[in-house]
């Protein structure tokens, strides 16, 4: 098997994790605890919940930039279809607002959640859901980048 074939799988099974993560939290865990529970539990599980997927995200991050950067290498920044330069501009502004959404909102949530301050908690989940929005829409983007950019 060769590298290329090894990073590449390593890279999708990290895109795998980020994407379907957040098509899951925003289409099935969000409108089911919206549904079930009080404000209070609601905010609390979700800032829980999102502590343990931001985790995987960073890891994820790390795996995605480092495979790709390798790969593109490899055959030469100068040498790959268009479309591939695409995909890196595309994972690095998802991965700039992936730290805006942990470095601020997730933060603030954080704060408001530990003070019982569920009124500023309800509006940082919010921010959050917005900027998860965007990013689950670029990553699609991204990833016909990645298929469709070959034929470029
Ligand atoms: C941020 C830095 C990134 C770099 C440097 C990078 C680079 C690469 C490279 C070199 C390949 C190999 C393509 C091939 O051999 O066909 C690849 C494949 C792929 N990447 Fe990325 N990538 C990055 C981020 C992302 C992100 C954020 C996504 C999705 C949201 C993504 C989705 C994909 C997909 C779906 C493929 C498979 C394409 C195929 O084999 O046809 N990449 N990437």
């Amino acid at each position: 098997m060769s590298l290329h074939l090894f990073l590449l799988f390593l890279h999708l099974i990290a895109v795998a994790i980020w994407i379907g993560g957040m098509f899951f939290a925003l289409c099935c865990l969000r409108p089911a605890v919206t549904q079930v529970l009080e404000p209070q539990q609601r905010l609390s599980l979700l800032h829980a919940a999102l502590g343990r997927f931001f985790r995987y995200v960073a890891i994820a991050i790390a795996v995605i930039l480092a495979s790709g950067l390798v790969m593109m290498a490899h055959i030469g920044f100068a040498d790959v279809p268009r479309g591939w330069h695409w995909m890196l501009a595309g994972g690095i502004a998802m991965m700039l607002i992936f730290g805006h959404i942990y470095g601020a909102g997730y933060r603030r949530l954080g704060r408001a959640v530990k003070a019982g301050d569920w009124v500023v908690a309800a509006m940082a989940m919010n921010g959050i859901r917005r900027l998860v929005v965007i990013n689950l829409v670029l990553g699609i983007v991204t990833i016909a980048f990645a298929i469709f950019g070959s034929a470029f």
